[in-house]
C-alpha cells in the first residue's frame, strides 16, 4: 500500500495509539562497558534516547520504558530524558514476551486501559527508527484491520533474526533461529521486533504464551500465531531500509550505524539548504539546528543544542557544542562550548570559547584567545593573543594584543566590567576586580589594579631609562658590541632625518 493511500484513511486521532512500550530490559554485553548498551550515543542521543524520541513522536497516551538490566542507571537517564516516560520493571521471567506483559501490567495499574487500542511496541537499541516508519506501521495496522502487524525487512543474510514464515501472502507467525528448521532459516525476511498491536487481542494472546522452546523465554512473537489461529487477521509492512530496524550489539556495529545516521542528517541538512564542502569529516548531532544558506567547511563538529543562522560559515576544523551562531557569523578552526556569537561576528582561528561567552553583534575574539564568562559588546573586538574571563566589555571597544584579565586570586574569581569605546594596550593585565571606564586607555603593559575613570589613560609602567654604551662596556668584542659600534659610525658619518 502506498503512503498517499493510507493517509487517506487515518486521520489523526486514529493513529493515536494507547501506549508504546519500549523494551530495555536486555544486558548487551558485547559492548565490553561498564556504560549499558542502550547509554552508548551515536548522533548526539544515546540509543534509548533516539529509540524513546521515535516512540514520542507518535503522541501516544503513555509512553512505557521495560528495564531490568543496569536498572537504576538506564532509569535514570530515560527519567532525564523524557521525564514523562512510565518505568516498568521486569521480573525473572525472561523473553521479550514478558518484558511487554511487564509493561502492560505498568498501565494497567496507571489506571490506563490495556483492552482497548492500538499498543506499539519497539526496542530500545533500534536508533535510526524515524516517527515516519512507525507512523506508517500503525497506519498500515489501521487500514488492515490486524490484530499484528509487524515491521519486517529482508536481509541477504537473516542469521539470528527471527523469521517471517507466510502462507501465500499472509503473515502465519514468526520462528526465532534456534527453533526454525532448515527450510524455515532459508527464509530472508526477519522480524524486526517492532509491531502494533490491538491492545485486546495483544492481552489475550499473551496470556497463552509459553516459555516451551529453545530458549526457556516468553516470545512475544508467539503472539502472532496465536492471534491468527483465532481466526484474527496478522499482517507485516516490509521496509527496504534495513538501516531503521538495525540495533547495535558492539562498538564495530554502533560505529556504523553512527555513521549510517550521520550521513542521513548531513544529507537531510544539504537538502534544507546547507552547504556541506565534506561530509566525510563533518558530524552533525541530530539535535542541531541550521537555517538555509549556512556553510559548513571540512572538520566541522556540531553538537548539542548548537544553532547556525542563515549565511554563517563555520570550520574548517570546528567543534561547536551548545553555541548559537548569528546570521552571517564566521567562526574559524574554533573550540566552543555554551557560546553565542552574534550576527556579523568573527571568531578565531585558534580561538577557546568556554561556558557564558556572549560575543556581541560584528563583535571579534580572534586567534589565541581563550574566553569564560564574557559578554563582549556590540563591535568589541579581543583580536590577538589573551584570556577573558569573568568579564563584560561594553560596545566598539578595543582589547590590545596580548591582555589578560587576572579574574581569580587562588581562592575566589572576580569580575572586570570594562566599558565602551574602550582602547586598551598591549600586554595589559587587569587585576580584578576592577573597573575601566568609557573610552579609557591603557598603556603597554600596564597592570591595572585600581578602578580607572572614563577617558583617563592608566599607566603603571615604570618610565623607561637606558644605560648608554652598556653592551660595548660589558661585552666587549661580542657580535652586539660590532653592530652598535657599527650603527653608531654609520650614524656619525651619514645625517639622519633629524639632523
Ligand atoms: C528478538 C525477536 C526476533 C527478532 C529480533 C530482532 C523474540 C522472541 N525474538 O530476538 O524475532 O528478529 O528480536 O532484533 O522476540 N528484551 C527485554 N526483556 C527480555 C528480553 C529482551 O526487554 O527479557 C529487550 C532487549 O533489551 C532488546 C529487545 O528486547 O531491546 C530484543 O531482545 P533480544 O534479546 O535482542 O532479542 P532477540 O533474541 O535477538
Ligand atoms: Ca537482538
Amino acid at each position: 500500500m502506498t503512503t498517499e493511500s493510507r493517509s487517506a484513511y487515518v486521520s489523526d486521532t486514529e493513529v493515536r495509539p494507547t501506549a508504546v512500550i519500549v523494551l530495555a530490559a536486555g544486558a548487551g554485553t558485547r559492548m565490553k562497558s561498564r556504560t549499558p548498551k542502550i547509554l552508548h550515543t551515536l548522533g548526539g542521543l544515546s540509543m534509548i534516547g533516539h529509540s524513546l524520541s521515535a516512540a514520542r513522536a507518535l503522541n501516544p497516551q503513555q509512553l512505557v520504558a521495560v528495564v531490568r538490566h543496569q536498572r537504576e542507571t538506564v532509569a535514570a537517564h530515560i527519567t532525564s530524558h523524557d521525564p514523562a516516560v512510565l518505568l516498568a520493571d521486569q521480573d525473572d521471567v525472561s523473553g521479550t514476551g514478558r518484558a511487554v506483559e511487564c509493561g502492560l501490567e505498568a498501565l494497567a495499574a496507571r489506571g490506563v486501559s490495556t483492552n482497548t487500542g492500538t499498543i506499539v511496541v519497539t526496542y530500545g537499541d533500534v536508533p535510526l527508527l524515524t516517527p515516519e516508519l512507525l507512523r506508517d506501521l500503525v497506519a498500515e495496522h489501521h487500514t488492515t484491520g490486524s490484530a499484528a502487524t509487524v515491521l519486517t525487512t529482508r536481509l541477504e543474510d537473516p542469521t539470528g533474526y527471527g523469521r517471517v514464515l507466510r502462507s501465500g501472502d499472509e503473515v502465519t507467525g514468526i520462528v526465532e533461529q534456534k527453533d526454525a528448521d532448515e527450510a524455515q532459516r532459508q527464509v530472508k525476511e526477519i522480524n524486526s521486533g517492532i509491531y502494533a498491536f490491538d491492545a485486546a487481542a495483544l492481552t489475550e494472546a499473551l496470556a497463552q504464551v509459553s516459555t516451551e522452546n529453545a530458549q526457556g523465554e516468553k516470545y512475544l512473537t508467539d503472539v502472532l500465531s496465536i492471534a491468527r489461529s483465532s481466526g484474527r487477521r496478522v499482517s507485516a509492512l516490509v521496509t527496504e531500509d534495513r538501516w531503521q530496524v538495525e540495533g547495535a550489539n558492539d562498538r564495530v556495529q554502533l560505529q556504523a550505524l553512527g555513521a549510517e545516521l550521520n550521513r542521513r542528517t548531513i544529507f537531510a541538512a544539504m537538502r534544507a539548504g546547507t552547504t556541506v564542502i565534506d561530509p566525510a569529516t563533518t558530524w552533525i548531532d541530530t539535535t542541531v539546528t541550521l537555517e538555509e544558506d549556512t556553510t559548513l567547511l571540512p572538520g566541522t563538529q556540531l553538537h548539542g543544542a548548537t544553532h547556525i543562522s542563515r549565511d554563517a560559515v563555520i570550520g574548517p576544523d570546528t567543534s561547536l557544542r551548545d553555541v548559537t551562531v548569528g546570521e552571517g557569523a564566521q567562526v574559524i578552526r574554533t573550540h566552543a562550548t555554551g557560546a553565542s556569537i552574534g550576527a556579523g561576528g568573527a571568531v578565531g582561528p585558534f580561538s577557546y570559547l568556554r561556558p557564558g561567552t556572549v560575543l556581541g553583534e560584528d563583535g571579534k575574539i580572534g586567534a589565541f584567545y581563550e574566553t569564560k564568562n564574557v559578554t563582549v559588546g556590540r563591535g568589541s573586538k579581543l583580536s590577538h593573543l589573551g584570556y577573558a574571563g569573568d568579564t563584560t566589555i561594553g560596545e566598539y571597544t578595543n582589547i590590545g594584543c596580548g591582555n589578560i584579565t587576572a579574574n581569580y586570586d587562588g581562592e575566589n574569581k572576580h569580575r572586570t566590567v570594562i566599558g565602551s569605546h574602550v582602547r586598551t594596550s598591549s600586554n595589559t593585565v587587569f587585576v580584578a576586580p576592577v573597573e575601566i571606564g568609557d573610552g579609557a586607555y591603557t598603556g603597554a603593559g600596564a597592570v591595572v589594579r585600581k578602578n580607572v575613570p572614563p577617558g583617563a589613560l592608566a599607566l603603571s609602567v615604570a618610565p623607561q631609562r637606558n644605560a648608554e654604551g652598556w653592551v660595548q662596556g660589558k661585552r666587549p668584542g661580542s657580535a652586539a658590541a660590532r653592530a652598535a659600534e657599527a650603527a653608531q659610525n654609520y650614524d656619525d658619518d651619514a645625517p639622519t632625518a633629524t639632523d
